[in-house]
């Protein structure tokens, strides 16, 4: 049997929200699973063994923190599990939000989301793109597929978004430079807005039961997730750059 190719997640939450919704659509279309979230969390292995015991092929990849070290030596930990593996898509979703007015955003918040949302997103990008620019074109004629995890602060700022918004707006500028330098090597960046509320189980906890079960107001995860999995299957005469996501009652 020829090996799945391999789909790489960064950013799992509490396994209710988009990263683990990507990993299971991936799984079902195919795809190998390598899910990288931060240690001292079970989320990723219990995720693991679920896609291994539905006829997927998944492992968990802890890391202490999101930064660029962290990231940079977890690619090799993929590597020695699964020697040879195809990269072809590859999911970066961590962000890290706070929302406060500027005065009350500290040293510290500015750390964590330039760690997070820039630092760590660079080294995974490196190290998604040196690995899929040493592959041969697929059916799509590509090599494979960088996907990023954007928010309404990737686009605009707001009273409360100072202390993130900047970061969150840094990835999406940095994901339009790779695409420009990398399209030519046929490895396809894309970059989604979710312009709205995603109902994980935090944000349900957060606003409650009504809001809970509006099906107008939020985000589903699996949905989601079903996009990305279209952006990957895009084929190289008609790739999108950037997709907008919003639930249908948003205000925009
Ligand atoms: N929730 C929303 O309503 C919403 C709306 C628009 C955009 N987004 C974006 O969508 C993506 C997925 O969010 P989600 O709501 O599905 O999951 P989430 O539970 O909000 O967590 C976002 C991800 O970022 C990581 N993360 C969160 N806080 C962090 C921190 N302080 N430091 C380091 N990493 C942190 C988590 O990774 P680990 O758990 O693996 O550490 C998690 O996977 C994020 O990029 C977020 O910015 C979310
Ligand atoms: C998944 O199953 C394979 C063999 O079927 C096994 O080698 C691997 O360790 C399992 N992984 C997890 C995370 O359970
Ligand atoms: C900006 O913030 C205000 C105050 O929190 C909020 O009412 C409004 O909906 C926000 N605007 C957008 C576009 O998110």
């Amino acid at each position: 049997m020829s090996s799945r190719p391999l789909f790489v997640v960064l950013g799992l939450g509490d396994g209710s929200g988009t990263g683990s919704a990507a990993a299971r659509v991936f799984s079902q279309a195919g795809y190998r699973i390598a899910l990288i979230a931060r240690s001292g969390r079970d989320t990723a292995q219990k995720l693991a063994d679920e896609l291994n015991n539905t006829g997927g092929e998944a492992a968990a990849f802890p890391v202490s923190a999101y930064n660029y070290a962290t990231v940079h030596d977890v690619f090799g930990n993929i590597d020695r599990h699964w020697p040879n593996a195809q990269l072809r898509a590859a999911l970066f979703n961590a962000g890290h939000g706070v929302w406060k007015g500027f005065l009350d955003v500290t040293e510290e918040d500015i750390d964590a989301g330039v760690d997070v949302n820039i630092r760590a997103a660079y080294s995974f990008s490196r190290e998604v793109i040196l690995r899929q620019k040493e592959l041969p074109l697929n059916d799509k004629g590509k090599r494979g597929t960088l996907l990023f995890t954007g928010a309404t602060a990737s686009l605009r700022g707001n009273v409360t978004t100072s202390g993130f918004a900047p970061g969150k707006s840094a990835l999406r500028i940095l994901s339009q430079s790779l695409a420009k330098e990398f399209d030519k090597q046929n490895i396809h960046v894309a970059h989604s807005i979710i312009d709205g509320q995603i109902s994980t189980a935090r944000q349900r906890n957060l606003h409650g039961e009504e809001w809970s079960s509006n099906p107008d107001n939020k985000l589903l995860p699996e949905s989601i997730a079903q996009s990305y999995l279209y952006l990957v299957d895009q084929d190289r005469s008609a790739w999108t750059w950037e997709l907008d996501l919003r639930p249908a009652h948003e205000k925009w």
